[in-house]
């Protein structure tokens, strides 16, 4: 065997060598090192999405005694005026409320109460409502889903000043429908409502078909305001957003009505509930607990054709239905909300309330019933639009949490102007995410959800529609024949949230599609021809 080269001694290694053996083991031990980070760290952030994930949804499913009687809105008082005009007065004013024993929680509403009163009043009749403000702040009276002159309508440019009183007249011109009312200052609409601000205003129309419905108001005809809420420890409302929930404000616990844990008493063999989701940011799903099905005969602005046999149905916020449940003598059926399908992935919706359930509202039946009207064959008669009819289309994107086509809402821009008395289409988006869309004065059919036909309970008259998972929404609208180039309508998302933070657009009507207002100065018309 040779002898190995002096200079190479196994046994000793090199100072090269060892320097680059030095180096190596330095790159494993960071390698190890670092290796060793991203496992501890994939581990804390994998065990923190679990916790989360455990902790992200909430049910008040099985909880709940439903002790206390459905609080029913009072009817608010008219009073007529000589020229026909009905008149009624409400006021804005801070109080103290107790949802539950002990406890008392500082509330808005009208006329003294939470909430408000109902307003009821019929098509072809004028009305004047006299709103006085008695709050420390700025606030506006919206009539969600009426057809009204611009002025009248209580969005952002009618506020009314503490210690001060508006009151907007119109002619009720719009089939019998269950609308609400709610405040809508300039950022500030999810701090008043959530607060309490909100009232029933149904419209009635004489011999049309609800004449074969349940309507003996608060009996077998029952308003259904549902709200979430959280409730600290002294008592008060809390807000903000729970981690990741990027609709807003979600409560763990719900008032009907403003009622916690509730019953109502039925006394005939079918009900009528008007459902109004009057949250801030929560979708629901409702049903009943044995899912029996029950009948959808309206939705937001009226009747639908026909009723709708369904055992779930889906409200975001704005949204409203009016249902019709058969009850048995002496039973007990409970109204939940089971999750909603959100249409989004399973995070987002999981953040926003998509895995939640809640027990709504108890039916207690009498052991007899009185015998109610036959179900109803057919109910709407007002004329579909055409879509052939439309004279412009225009596309609208709510993107993010706060914009509309890329912009947020401004007070000094007009986003679209709409002829009087026109129809137009419009095409709306969400990006995937949770939001829906309301459009001041009009009622809207929904045309197609991703080109397919819209679901039975969708085909009727709206004023809000749930966007989420849908890549393209299109509306149908008519717009009314009251042009106001000053004041503009709004259209925006309802989580009131995404609204304030400038998920909103204006538009005016005027009488010839072109800009007219000081406001249109600086116009930018939707997307689209
Ligand atoms: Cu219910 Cu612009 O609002
Ligand atoms: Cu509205
Ligand atoms: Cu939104």
């Amino acid at each position: 065997p040779q002898p190995r080269p002096s200079s190479y001694d196994p046994a000793v290694k090199h100072p090269n060598v060892l320097v680059r053996t030095w180096r190596r083991g330095r790159l494993a031990r960071v390698a190890v090192s670092a290796l060793a980070v991203a496992i501890v760290a994939g581990t804390v952030a994998t065990a923190a999405v679990a916790v989360w994930w455990r902790g992200a949804d909430t049910s008040t499913i099985g909880t709940l005694s439903f002790a206390n009687e459905l609080h029913i809105p009072p009817l608010a008082r008219s009073t007529v005026e000589a020229d026909g005009t009905r008149v009624f007065d409400l006021t804005a004013r801070a109080t103290t409320a107790s949802f539950k024993p002990g406890m008392y929680t500082d509330v808005l509403g009208y006329d003294g109460g939470y909430l408000g009163p109902t307003l009821r009043a019929e098509r072809g009749e004028r009305v004047r409502v006299r709103v006085r403000n008695e709050l420390d702040e700025v606030t506006t009276t919206h009539w969600h889903g009426m057809r009204l002159p611009a002025e009248a309508d209580g969005g952002p440019h009618a506020p009314i000043e503490p210690g001060e009183t508006w009151a907007p007249s119109w002619t009720i011109d719009q089939p019998a429908a269950t609308l609400w009312y709610h405040p809508h200052p300039h950022g500030r609409t999810e701090a008043q409502v959530h607060r309490g601000m909100a009232g029933m205003f149904i419209v009635d129309e004489p011999g049309a078909a609800t004449g074969s419905l349940p309507d003996d108001y608060g009996v077998d005809d029952v308003p259904v305001i549902v709200q979430d809420r959280s409730f600290a420890a002294d008592g008060s409302f809390r807000d903000g957003g729970r981690f990741l929930a990027t609709s807003g404000t979600l409560g763990r616990e719900l008032l009907v009505n403003g009622t916690w844990n509730p019953h109502h008493v039925v006394t005939t063999e079918r009900v009528r509930l008007r459902v109004l989701n009057a949250s801030t940011a929560r979708v629901y799903e409702f049903g009943f607990d044995d899912d029996r099905s029950f009948d959808v005969v309206a939705t937001d602005g009226g009747l639908l054709d026909r009723p709708v046999p369904l055992d779930r149905i889906r409200l975001s916020p704005g949204e409203r239905a009016e249902v019709v449940v058969a009850v048995r003598p002496g039973e007990r059926t409970v109204l939940r909300s089971t999750p909603p399908d959100l249409g989004v992935d399973p995070f987002t919706g999981r953040g926003n309330g998509g895995d939640d359930s809640f027990d709504v509202l108890e039916l207690r039946a009498a052991a007899e019933l009185t015998p109610a009207p036959p179900p109803a064959t057919r109910l709407g008669t007002e004329p579909a639009l055409d879509p052939a009819d439309a004279v412009r289309t225009r596309r609208f994107s709510l993107d993010g949490d706060s914009t509309i086509n890329g912009r947020p809402m401004d007070p000094a821009r007009v986003d679209a102007t709409v002829r009087a008395g026109s129809v137009e289409l419009w095409e709306v988006d969400a990006g995937g995410q949770v939001h829906n869309f309301h459009v001041h004065d009009v009622q809207f059919q929904v045309v197609d959800v991703d080109g397919e036909p819209p679901p039975p309970e969708l085909a009727g008259w709206k004023d809000t529609v749930y966007l989420g998972g849908a890549d393209r929404i299109r509306l149908l609208m008519w717009f009314g024949d009251q042009p106001d180039p000053d004041t503009p309508f709004m259209f925006h998302c309802h989580l009131l949230a995404h609204e304030d933070g400038g998920m909103m657009g204006q538009f005016v009507v005027t009488a010839d599609g072109r800009p007219g207002g000081p406001l249109s100065t600086d116009a930018h018309e939707g997307h689209g021809t």
